[in-house]
């Protein structure tokens, strides 16, 4: 994998002063994906599954063909593959079908303080109108789920685990496929989070055996406004959907309708073509490299950061021992936002705040982190530009008198 060649890929690298650092966010998208966009707006533009004339034709054909090559990415069946607007909506999905009409009052549901709000939020939900306990996994000291804690909290009134792969703030990987397995043992399904793990780490959901499964195009090269569901046939048969309206019917009559099959009877109205069409393009840029090759580049970057910012007095970084590539630390005594203006000064991007996740940056006991993550496009030159960056800004910061 040659970082070099890659960057030129990328049309917001053109400025080669530009040193993105924040793919956690959102990464930055190849020229490969944007051609794909061109391609549909430029040549079909129309809806799919209703024009009986060609161009609807093709355009349906390239929009299930990327459903395809998603649910060969993650080795799903075709039809448990569902385009939503994003892991949000995703894992939104989950709790409003599955967990609102399958939980009761006697019911558990676990949870982390390492969840994203969009993981952890929708099942507060779900707790606030069942009644179902929220309950949460205990933290090790280095803010990791172990499997030892989940054993502490499972038991046979869990029905519902929902819990990240990898966390959007430590990047920590969770053993996730062995507390799925401990999970199936008391009759509990499992909801993986895989924002983080879908554009970096190789998923199998047959292996994995999880029930859901969500994530999100924008975060893996592909276009924003497009993410996926992932859930085990079984369990969507069953589920009812959401949202109703056009193209997830059956027939309609005065006072009762009935849907489609799954995927359909979950994707209401237009759904995001072009956005399906852009992840398919952008799940091939992936392959042509492999993810192997992306996420061992990405831990030596991140290896090497935070070796150099060891070197560094004042620096707190909080996941050292993180297998992946995001690094979240603070400058002693620095606001990091204050931190992050001096980085944008430097032209640097990067995230300040509590990442969509207050719950990890209070169990961290500080108001926010500043966080670098990084990608494919990242060479060791972005490192030592941001670790000299770092340096200045703690020099700054320090200098007058923080
Ligand atoms: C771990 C995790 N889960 C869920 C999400 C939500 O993704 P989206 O904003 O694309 O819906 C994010 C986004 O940052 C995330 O990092």
């Amino acid at each position: 994998m040659d970082p070099y060649k890659l960057k030129k890929d990328f049309p917001v690298l053109d400025d080669e002063t530009l040193i993105y650092l924040d793919t956690a966010a959102s990464s930055l998208k190849p020229k490969q994906v944007i051609k794909k966009l061109d391609e549909y707006y430029e040549k079909y533009s129309v809806n799919v599954h209703r024009g009986v004339y060609n161009l609807s034709y093709v355009a349906t054909e390239m929009y299930e063909d990327s459903r395809n090559k998603v649910s060969a990415f993650i080795n799903a069946d075709f039809n448990e593959i569902i385009f939503t607007r994003g892991a949000s909506s995703a894992l939104n999905l989950v709790a409003t079908s599955y967990g609102l009409n399958n939980l009761s009052s006697t019911d558990e549901i676990i949870v982390s303080e390492l969840e994203h709000h969009s993981q952890v939020l929708p099942w507060q939900n779900v707790s606030n109108i069942t009644k179902a306990k929220l309950v949460y996994v205990p933290l090790n000291k280095e803010g990791r789920i172990t499997i030892e804690n989940f054993k502490k909290v499972l038991n046979e009134n869990t029905k519902v685990v929902a819990l990240n792969y990898i966390s959007n703030v430590m990047g920590y990987i969770a053993p996730i496929k062995e507390i799925i397995k401990l999970s199936h043992e008391v009759g509990a399904i499992v909801s993986v989070d895989a924002a983080q793990a879908a554009p970096h780490k190789r998923i199998d959901v047959k292996d994995l055996d999880c029930d859901f499964l969500s994530f999100s195009g924008h975060k893996m090269l592909g276009p924003t406004g497009i993410g996926v569901l992932y859930g085990k046939s079984k369990l969507l048969d069953e589920m009812p959907p959401i949202e109703f309206g056009g193209d997830m019917n059956d027939n309609v009559d005065l006072y009762e309708a009935s849907w489609k099959e799954i995927p359909y009877k979950f994707e209401t109205g237009t759904p995001g073509i072009a956005g399906a069409i852009g992840l398919g393009a952008a799940i091939d840029y992936i392959e042509s490299i492999g993810l192997e090759e992306i996420a061992i580049h990405e831990k030596e970057l991140k290896d090497y950061t935070i070796k150099k910012l060891e070197e560094l007095k004042d620096i707190t970084v909080y996941n050292k021992t993180a297998e992946t590539g995001i690094i979240t630390f603070n400058i002693d005594g620095v606001h990091p936002h204050d931190a992050v203006t001096f980085f944008d000064g430097d032209n640097i991007c990067m995230r300040a705040g509590h990442h969509c996740a207050q719950l990890i940056i209070k169990w961290l006991e500080v108001v926010a982190t500043l966080r670098v993550s990084f990608y494919l496009y990242n060479t060791v030159e972005d490192c030592d530009k941001f670790v000299e960056s770092v340096k200045n800004a703690r020099d700054f910061f320090k200098s007058v008198g923080f």
